[in-house]
């Protein structure tokens, strides 16, 4: 995997969401992956757009790429995905890690889901296992099994590059949550350790950026810089010291505002739930169950 050239890697940011959108390619003309991306989802009226896919879209075509992949690290609670979306305009298949059927489980139960709705994954094209491999034309990717935000996270290594999903933020904002139903700081401190492990040049991108102090918006760093300045978790922080602070923390944090339609239609892999009689498709809000 070392022997490759970089790959080269387009983030898109969503000021709304936080989230960073990478297209990652060899060069113009060749394959690409699409991570994470965002459907626009407006929570006051419930309307979708695609204004942020597009400008996937757009790069797409001006770099005259072939997506052969549309990947999740996660099903995420902050934005809804808009892997349909994409699919549907630019192919490629849909991927996620294979321990989304944990959480598909959790989640039928919350929001006590039709009979019908499958927890065992099949909404995706492909299901990725930890380590297995995939590739992007003449990229390799792997993918890393890296729980604790969520029971089912993966990161993306692709090439130096390792796309980090909800793992660790930039080294200014430090880690993610782990109070999700199924997360668990324990597991997420050992997962941070196995990204902390790669090479020090590894270049990581991040899922989304929540700058502080009017920093300017980034999402890349390498483990280097990680080790040496992450809020959270640089070296020497033990994993009770982090337990402890990530407790504590996530004690004091509101459930993002879009938890409850996102993740609900992101367990769906993006599909809207199945419209009722009228021809509408309706998300839940279970009341006091979160
Ligand atoms: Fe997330």
């Amino acid at each position: 995997m070392t022997t490759q050239n970089p790959p080269l890697v387009h983030g898109i940011f969503d000021p709304d969401t936080w989230t960073v959108t990478y297209v990652v390619y060899e060069k113009e003309g060749s394959p690409c992956a699409i991570i994470d991306s965002v459907l626009d989802y407006d929570p006051k009226s419930g309307r979708t757009r695609t204004n942020s896919a597009d400008k996937v879209i757009d790069f797409v075509k001006q770099k005259n790429l072939r997506v052969e992949w549309i990947l999740e690290t996660h099903a995420h609670a902050d934005h809804v995905t808009a892997a349909p979306y994409l699919k549907e305009k630019l192919g490629g298949k849909t991927a996620i890690g294979d321990h989304i059927s944990t959480v598909q489980q959790v989640f039928k139960g919350i929001f006590n889901l039709e009979a019908a709705f499958k927890t065992d994954g099949s909404q995706f094209d492909h299901l990725l296992r930890d380590e297995e491999s995939f590739s992007i034309g003449s990229l390799t990717g792997k993918t890393l099994f890296v729980p604790g935000h969520t029971p089912a996270c993966v990161a993306y290594q692709i090439g130096d590059a390792v796309f980090v999903g909800d793992t660790m933020f930039m080294p200014d904002v430090g880690t993610a949550r782990c109070d999700f139903p199924g997360g668990d700081a324990k597991t997420l401190y050992q997962s941070v350790g196995k990204i902390l492990n790669l090479p020090a040049q590894t270049r990581l991108f991040m899922c989304h950026d929540y700058p502080p102090n009017n920093r300017p918006i980034a999402f890349e760093t390498t483990v280097a810089e990680q080790r040496a300045n992450n809020i959270h978790v640089h070296d020497g922080i033990s994993e009770q010291e982090f337990i402890e602070m990530r407790t504590k923390r996530d004690a004091t944090l509101e459930m993002p505002v879009l938890i409850l339609p996102a993740v609900q239609i992101n367990i769906r892999a993006g599909e809207l739930p199945p419209a009722e009689v009228n021809g509408v498709s309706y998300v839940k809000i279970p009341l006091n169950a979160l």
